[in-house]
């Protein structure tokens, strides 16, 4: 058993290997270095994540695991090669993509991930969960991150690969990403055990924001204080840090995050149509509905003061509806 898993981690780690050497120093891997010098990733980068290429070939890892003795049918059950429909044999489960690493928290690696070169489907493809690799339970960048985690107690927690990796270069060294998945109790956990906060800095698209709204319950629960980073409509860190530069994203979104509740409120606010009278009452309700939820009076008196500003609504009047909903929900 324990034999098993130490010869999967080896051949992942060997693997690994073949696929950064593959994109650094052959004419083969040439266009895929072009793609990410082209995104932003210098050899910096690419050396410390140890990103690498797969080449087009369908057999270059089944030849390569073969000549060091690995077994093809192990090989097949921890993700790295594919049966052939057949039966006549194995293919490589990674062609002609860039392959990134997945490290459990000692640093071996224990699955990969693939983007393909440009546009196509599916961007990522990522190793099926193994006796290695549960998605539920790993955090890309973890065991790099740990340190900075511990020390600066928070955590800051993007959706993906690319993310973690051009907000390394923007110095935050406390990036993690779960892998396509949304966030789950044990990654929660796991942070809990690292850190007192989490900066969740999801992409400003709809299903960015709308995982942010679906994991801030999760962390929450887990006795983690949460904050949110706010990024331009549409656009992911990765994306910002090639645009505007490292600095004015750490300046405007790292150290300008929002809170839970802030968050909530911006998001309840695209629902209602402003301009109309219905849209705004039906607003400043959900909204109300969310500040009494909090649990401190200064708080509340706080997002209301807020809310009576920008309606002008009497503050005696929004913290009576407040009070109600509180005796509702009680
Ligand atoms: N993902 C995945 N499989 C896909 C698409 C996405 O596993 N087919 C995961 C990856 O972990 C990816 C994350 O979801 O990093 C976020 O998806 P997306 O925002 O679409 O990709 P980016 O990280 O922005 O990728 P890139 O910058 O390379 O386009
Ligand atoms: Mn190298
Ligand atoms: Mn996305
Ligand atoms: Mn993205
Ligand atoms: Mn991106």
């Amino acid at each position: 058993q324990s034999g098993e898993r130490d010869k999967l981690i080896e051949a992942h780690e060997l693997t690994s290997k073949l696929y950064h050497y593959l994109l650094m120093n052959t004419s083969h891997g040439q266009p895929a270095l072009e793609y990410l010098r082209s995104r932003g990733v210098s050899d910096k980068q690419i050396d410390q994540f140890m990103i690498g290429y797969a080449p087009p070939e369908w057999d270059t890892l089944v030849r390569f695991l073969d000549k060091r003795e690995f077994k093809a049918e192990a090989m097949e059950k921890g993700g790295l090669l594919i049966a052939k429909q057949d039966g006549s044999g194995y293919i490589d489960r990674f062609r002609d993509r860039i392959m990134f690493p997945i490290r459990n928290s000692e640093g071996k690696a224990i699955a990969l991930a693939g983007r393909i070169l440009g546009e196509g489907q599916p961007k990522y493809l990522n190793s099926p969960e193994t006796m290695l690799f549960n998605k539920s339970r790993s955090l890309y960048n973890f065991h790099q991150s740990r340190a900075a985690m511990r020390k600066t107690r928070r955590a800051v927690l993007f959706e993906g690969y690319m993310d973690v990796i051009k907000a390394w270069t923007a110095g935050v060294t406390n990036g993690i990403a779960t892998m396509g998945t949304s966030l789950t109790e044990n990654h929660a956990m796991i942070l809990q055990r690292n850190v007192d906060e989490v900066l969740i800095c999801y992409d400003g698209d709809s299903a960015g924001q709308a995982a942010v709204f679906k994991t801030i319950p999760l962390l929450e629960k887990s006795g983690l204080r949460v904050l949110v980073a706010m990024l331009p409509k549409g656009m992911d860190p990765d994306e910002f840090i090639e645009r505007k530069g490292a600095e004015a994203f750490i300046r405007e979104t790292i150290e300008r995050p929002v809170s839970v509740t802030k968050f909530k409120l911006i998001y309840a606010k695209k629902n209602h149509i402003l301009l109309e009278e219905e849209g705004q009452k039906n607003y400043m309700l959900e909204a109300v509905a969310i500040i009494a939820e909090l649990d401190s009076s200064t708080e509340r008196e706080f997002y209301l003061k807020e809310l009576s500003r920008e309606f002008d609504i009497s503050l005696e009047s929004l913290k009576q509806d407040c009070f109600h909903h509180r005796q509702q929900h009680q």
